[in-house]
């Protein structure tokens, strides 16, 4: 069956991180998964260039757009040919020919009766593109980092979703596994239960996007909505609306949309829970409009932390995949981020925890079981070459069932369990779990039979027996494993002079045969090599300070003693003073505007009216804690503290020597 594969199109106002690289992971790992089983599969990523914050962005850097996004859109793609991503397709939001398929969705929406022209008033999230109402607390509820949300009130297109209600939770319901985990599919029925209110599609106060055709009389120019532009990118992809047929309002149905659009028989999308909500309400509902096909499956995975919090640039805690990469291997980090946590919850990332894993089951359980290996059959079996050697097959099956019974029924038992749909239902950590059952399975029957003695013992037909059991369960981890690590997968079956095909699946693993064919082995160098330590320096403050023998100093001050790791939580920036002005009715605070090296400037309030005016702040430096807990004062929110120390005259704000760049953090 022909079937699509998508990851999100990743936003450019950022270059990727480790989260980006799990998701584009787990849809590569699903591809070859679904190749195994003889599926015709095709992978789409791209990038995400249009919207306020990639505008924001841009403008940060001094850069025009497009220069901009053409740049960071380069990063992503070449992290994914440097991880081996196996995509089919490409795709940016600036493509002309996805430009083209924006404007005829939008048109038909129109032409449907589902979009009406009106007024946005209410917040926005810039950071996640998202509109909220009635949010007190001024800060976005969806967004890790605590994002202040802003005030709009603009002229906008509407689209009609609460008319999709029912239908949504019609779809919802007619399978199991349109959503997975299942507790995510809860919360989007328990959402749409609740009542959905109409949809704002275009925005009207900045100009980086997708113009639209006026309609219904509009006075403004209109660009759609980052995210009905995003979405779309799944079907633009395939041509949608693009041939001159198909151009004419009337000819929506799926028969006209062309060849290419039979992937879309069986859609999955691969999204983090962050952007559940764009993908299983609003997006079907468009699609819904349009008479278009619904995807089949989407799935929604949890994030990757640190030290608890989500990675995000702001707490400037992130994990760069390309270093991890350079350092470690794209194998190994695929291992590591797919066995680590159950799919569909969060994990905290840890270089140390992934050191562990590579020494005690990739060097260990895995490797040495094949090094292992192939030295005995380097020293007990006919040589047939320089450094290959032939294991006979002559009566094996016969004997194997009769004298290792209980063996052959283990390695019955986890073939079962690799085949019960373990991928296709997203259990990938169970389903890793499983192939290393196979693994020890393989270990125990060396530590179990003793081929060395079976050898001195003269007891040929046993040791053949053992070695064909273990090559043909090295061969089995081989296909089960080349989902989850494509090149130590097919290195394993090169020792076998195999390679990982469908028929070679369907032979190991779908039917779980073995022993037809003698075995050719040859010798090949080590898969895995053991670490003594980590290889990327971790967080400077964390690796650089030496441990100091803290029994008796700082007790002075009376405060508890502080590790370098807690100090390290904190996030001391140093930033300039755009904007200062009194807080109505307090006479000790201002309202400080400041410019952290991010996109928006930061509102920060602080008691320091009485000593400093506005205008001795304004244009000055000042240190901040840039990730404290946002905090309501006098009805305000504040986004930060400045630092500052107080006698009992007076005041003084903590400065730096020096002018620094705005954002450069104070360790
Ligand atoms: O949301 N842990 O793009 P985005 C795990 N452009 N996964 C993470 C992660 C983390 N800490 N952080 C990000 C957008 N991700 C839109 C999508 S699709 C039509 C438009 C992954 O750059 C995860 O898949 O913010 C998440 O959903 C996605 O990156 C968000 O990427
Ligand atoms: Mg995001």
């Amino acid at each position: 069956m022909k079937q699509l594969i998508t990851t999100p199109i990743y936003y450019v106002n950022d270059v990727p991180h480790i989260g980006h690289a799990y998701t584009t992971i787990i849809a590569d790992m699903l591809k070859k998964h679904k190749w195994l089983r003889g599926d015709e599969v095709f992978l789409l990523t791209g990038t995400d260039e249009h919207g306020q914050k990639i505008e924001q962005a841009a403008k940060a850097k001094g850069k025009p757009p497009k220069a901009y996004t053409d740049e960071v859109s380069a990063v992503f793609r070449s992290l994914w040919d440097m991880m081996g991503i196996d995509y089919d397709h490409f795709i940016r939001t600036t493509d002309e020919s996805h430009k083209q398929t924006i404007v005829q969705v939008f048109e038909r929406l129109c032409a449907n009766g589902d979009v009406y022209l009106g007024e946005y008033e209410g917040d926005y999230c810039v950071s996640c593109e998202s509109f909220f109402l009635n949010v007190d607390s001024g800060i976005c509820p969806d967004c890790a980092g605590s994002k202040p949300l802003s005030k709009i009130k603009e002229e906008s297109y509407f689209f009609a979703l609460s008319k999709y209600e029912k239908r949504l939770l019609e779809w919802y319901a007619s399978s199991e596994d349109v959503i997975l985990p299942k507790y995510r599919k809860n919360e989007v029925v328990r959402f749409v239960e609740s009542g959905l209110q109409d949809l704002s599609i275009s925005r009207t106060s900045f100009e980086w996007g997708i113009a639209l055709p006026k309609h219904k009389g509009a006075q403004k120019q209109h660009i759609a909505y980052v995210w009905l532009d995003a979405l779309f990118n799944y079907m633009s992809a395939f041509g949608l609306y693009q041939n001159p047929e198909s151009l004419q309002v009337d000819s929506s149905s799926p028969a006209h949309l062309g060849e290419k659009m039979a992937y879309w028989e069986c859609a999955t999308h691969i999204v983090g829970k962050d952007i559940l909500r764009f993908h299983a309400v609003y997006w079907p509902a468009f699609l819904m409009s349009l008479g278009l096909p619904l995807p089949k499956h989407i799935y929604a995975h949890g994030w990757w932390m640190r030290d608890g919090q989500k990675m995000s640039k702001s707490l400037g805690n992130v994990v760069d995949p390309r270093a991890f990469t350079k350092a470690y291997g794209a194998e190994v980090l695929r291992y590591y981020l797919l066995r680590e946590t159950p799919f569909g919850q969060d994990g905290d990332f840890s270089q140390k925890l992934l050191c562990e894993r590579i020494n005690s089951e990739l060097a260990n359980d895995l490797g040495n079981l094949l090094h292992r290996f192939l030295a005995m059959c380097a020293k007990y079996a006919p040589q047939k070459g320089i450094n290959s050697f032939t294991l006979e097959n002559q009566g094996v099956a016969e004997f194997v069932v009769e004298h290792y019974g209980d063996e052959v029924k283990t390695q019955c038992k986890i073939l079962d369990e690799i085949n019960s749909g373990l991928i296709e239902s997203m259990q990938i950590k169970a389903y890793i779990e499983a192939i290393w059952k196979l693994l020890h399975l393989g270990n125990a029957m060396i530590a179990k039979y003793e081929p060395w003695n079976l050898f001195k013992n003269g007891k040929s037909v046993e040791l053949n027996a053992i070695l064909n059991f273990v090559g043909y369960t090295l061969l089995k981890v081989a296909n089960a494993l080349y989902p989850i690590m494509p090149q130590t997968a097919s290195t394993i079956a090169m020792a076998f002079g195999q390679g990982i095909t469908p028929a070679s699946y369907i032979y190991h693993i779908k039917q779980n045969k073995m022993f037809h064919l003698p075995l050719e082995v040859r010798v090949i160098p080590p898969l895995f090599q053991k670490l003594d330590s980590m290889l990327i320096p971790e967080a400077p403050l964390e690796s650089t300070f030496e441990k100091v023998d803290s029994s008796d100093c700082g007790k002075e001050a009376g405060l508890a003693l502080v590790s370098i790791e807690d100090f390290s939580k904190l996030d001391i920036r140093v930033g300039e003073v755009l904007e200062a002005e009194p807080v109505p009715k307090s006479s000790k605070l201002l309202r400080l505007k400041i410019d952290l090296g991010e996109s928006e400037p930061r509102v920060v309030l602080s008691g320091i009216a009485q000593y400093y005016t506005p205008k001795q702040l304004i244009s000055t430096q000042v240190c901040v804690i840039a990730n404290l807990k946002p905090a309501k004062i006098m009805g305000q929110f504040s986004y930060g503290m400045i630092l500052a120390s107080k006698d009992d005259e007076s005041l003084s704000l903590v400065r730096i020597d020096g002018k620094r760049k705005n954002g450069s953090r104070i360790s």
